[in-house]
């Protein structure tokens, strides 16, 4: 074979990264790879769109018939986004014998135990690091070097739009829409920016991590998740009081047995690695049995971080290619035994806002003990008005608990209202 040809389905954000990459470092990956990697078409929605790099139009098209049917491509690179059509032509690409590069989440989380089952069957590869952190290599990681380990936590801070926006509420006592605006001026949100700021982006990747990691497979609509969209200013500030720092949280914790699974934002303390994760960035932090506790962080999205780890991808199905070793990455086996637990036990944040008369904590404080829920620290600060906060952090406790106790003291006439519920993230669990 005196060259791999490859076809890119999109030439947008990530697809114009992908092309910088491979022709800017041109000769190093030849060298790697044994053989140059050409680019022989690309399938876009408009072939007349201008794009701020030179791509011959005789490549161009808008039928991927024209791709699946070339007997010369061998790897079809998917990065249009979204569920079909992607997902339609990656099973086509691959039921053709075609090795399949994607970046794209929401295809992975919701079929790839599937594809991954039809890419064995087929002999083919099917590779998506850029689907989750972008530029990180979590999955290889995952797949490969960490291979040897029992895997008992993965959190995750694997959202750079709404690590953005908490990072500016943080820094400068920002509210959520101006850090909003100010993340969407900067291209770092959408113009829609429901699917971050709600954090079903995250729950995608989380999905595709708990799968990769544990060998759970949850649908990325099953993770329990709450958005960022109720952070206030000043739920931040009260945090900070306490040693904490707020971001939104991917995690996959095993715990009793059980594999607790969900997206929150959540207090984290500031000596913990993750607190010093800021702007756009993204890091995930593992705990394995061999390897203790490891983190990995950078950019998490992007063009070339993104095309950074297609690249990679597509260097390393063209060297399987070249040496004829076929085997694919060993993936977990699939756990069913593994209980899916969203709402598991935990450390948990409360604000009260109550009326400021002396004996409240005391009251406030039984009920709790009726219930289970201890506290490990309060503040409690007057601010010479009639209603003042109360801020609690409980120990490890059962949300049901915490519940059922927080539905008693909301009956009490001094207190006007339980003003927020946040998880708590310990060095510990
Ligand atoms: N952007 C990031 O930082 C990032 C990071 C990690 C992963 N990803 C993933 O990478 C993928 C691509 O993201 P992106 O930001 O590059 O998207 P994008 O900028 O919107 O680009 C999408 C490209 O796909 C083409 N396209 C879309 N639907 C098509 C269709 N039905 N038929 C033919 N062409 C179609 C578009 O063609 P036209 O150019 O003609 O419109 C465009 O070139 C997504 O799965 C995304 O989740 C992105």
């Amino acid at each position: 074979m005196d060259s791999i040809k490859i076809a890119l389905l999109g030439l947008g954000n990530v697809g114009r990264g992908v092309w910088k990459i491979l022709h800017g470092h041109r000769d190093m990956i030849r060298e790697y790879v044994g053989v140059p990697i050409e680019i022989k078409k690309v399938l876009v929605r408009d072939i007349h769109k201008k794009r701020d790099i030179d791509v011959p139009f005789h490549i161009l098209t808008t039928k991927f018939d024209d791709i699946l049917f070339d007997e010369d491509i061998h790897i079809i690179v998917e990065l249009m986004g979204g569920l079909n059509p992607a997902y339609q032509y990656i099973r086509k690409a691959i039921e053709k014998g075609k090795h399949v590069v994607t970046a794209n989440k929401a295809v992975i989380a919701s079929y790839g135990k599937e594809l991954i089952q039809l890419a064995n069957q087929r002999n083919v590869l099917l590779r998506f690091e850029g689907s989750v952190g972008g530029g990180i290599p979590i999955i290889a990681a995952l797949t490969k070097s960490l291979a040897a380990n029992e895997i008992e936590t993965v959190v995750g801070i694997i959202n750079g739009t709404t690590n953005y926006i908490l990072t500016q509420m943080t820094r400068y006592e920002m509210d959520f829409n101006t850090a909003l605006k100010l993340a969407q001026e900067k291209g770092y949100a959408e113009a829609d920016p429901t699917s971050d700021v709600e954090g079903e982006d995250a729950a995608f990747k989380l999905s595709i991590l708990a799968f990769i990691a544990f060998g759970v497979q949850v649908p990325p609509q099953d993770i329990p998740r709450e958005g960022i969209t109720r952070i206030s200013e000043k739920e931040i500030q009260y945090a900070a009081q306490l040693g904490y720092t707020i971001k939104l949280l991917a995690v996959a914790k095993k715990h009793d047995g059980k594999l607790d699974l969900h997206v929150h934002p959540t207090l984290v303390p500031i000596t913990h690695p993750l607190a010093a994760v800021n702007d756009e960035f993204n890091a995930l932090f593992i705990k394995g049995d061999a390897i203790g506790e490891l983190m990995m962080y950078g950019k998490g999205a992007g063009s070339l971080p993104t095309g950074s780890a297609v690249v990679g991808d597509i260097m390393d199905v063209s060297c399987a290619m070249m040496s004829g070793f076929r085997e694919p990455y060993a993936y977990r086996n699939v756990r069913e035994d593994l209980y899916i637990n969203g709402e598991g036990e935990g450390e948990y944040y409360v604000r009260l806002e109550v009326v400021d008369q002396p004996g409240v904590l005391g009251k406030i404080s039984t009920v709790l003990g009726n219930y289970g829920v201890s506290i490990a620290s309060v503040v409690q600060r007057g601010r010479g008005e009639r209603v003042v906060p109360l801020v609690l952090i409980t120990h490890r406790v059962e949300r049901k608990k915490l519940d059922l106790a927080l539905e008693e003291i909301k009956k009490f006439d001094v207190v006007e209202e339980v003003a927020s519920i946040l998880r708590v993230e310990s060095h510990s669990s």
